[in-house]
């Protein structure tokens, strides 16, 4: 093996060995602060200019998550539902699709 394909090797049996879900939760945390944030606010309550923007914008509060499942919104996340809550198939690969769903889910619940 020449020298630079050893340290690529190194590089990639580093990554296959971290610790996955960890790197993961952080991938979601950044997807969901990108992608979704600035619509459905930091913890899932959108702020009150896009309720005022969008009147039928979803609260990700406990009411709504017992109704949405991680895969109705993998399939919204997919699919998009109209104009303004879009396709993100093009952002995210399938998997981070469901990371960022899980992440909804998770946003309440670690309120204080
Ligand atoms: C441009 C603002 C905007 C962005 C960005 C946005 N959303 Fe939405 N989202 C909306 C609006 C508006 C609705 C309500 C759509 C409706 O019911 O008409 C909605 C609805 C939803 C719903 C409920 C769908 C259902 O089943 O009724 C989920 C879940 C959701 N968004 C998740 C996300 C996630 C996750 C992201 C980031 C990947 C995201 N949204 C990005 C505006 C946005």
């Amino acid at each position: 093996m020449r020298p630079r394909s050893m340290m690529l090797f190194a590089v990639f049996a580093a990554a296959a060995t971290g610790s996955r879900l960890g790197a993961q939760a952080a991938d979601a945390k950044a997807n969901y602060d990108e992608n979704c944030r600035k619509c459905h606010g930091v913890r899932g309550t959108p702020p009150k200019t896009m309720k005022e923007k969008f009147p039928k914008i979803a609260t990700f509060d406990a009411k709504f998550l017992e109704t949405h499942s991680v895969d109705s919104m993998v399939k919204v996340l997919t699919k998009g539902k109209n104009d303004d809550m879009k396709s993100f198939k093009e952002k995210m690969s399938p998997a981070e699709l469901k990371a960022v769903a899980e992440y909804v889910h998770e946003l309440q619940k670690a309120k204080p």
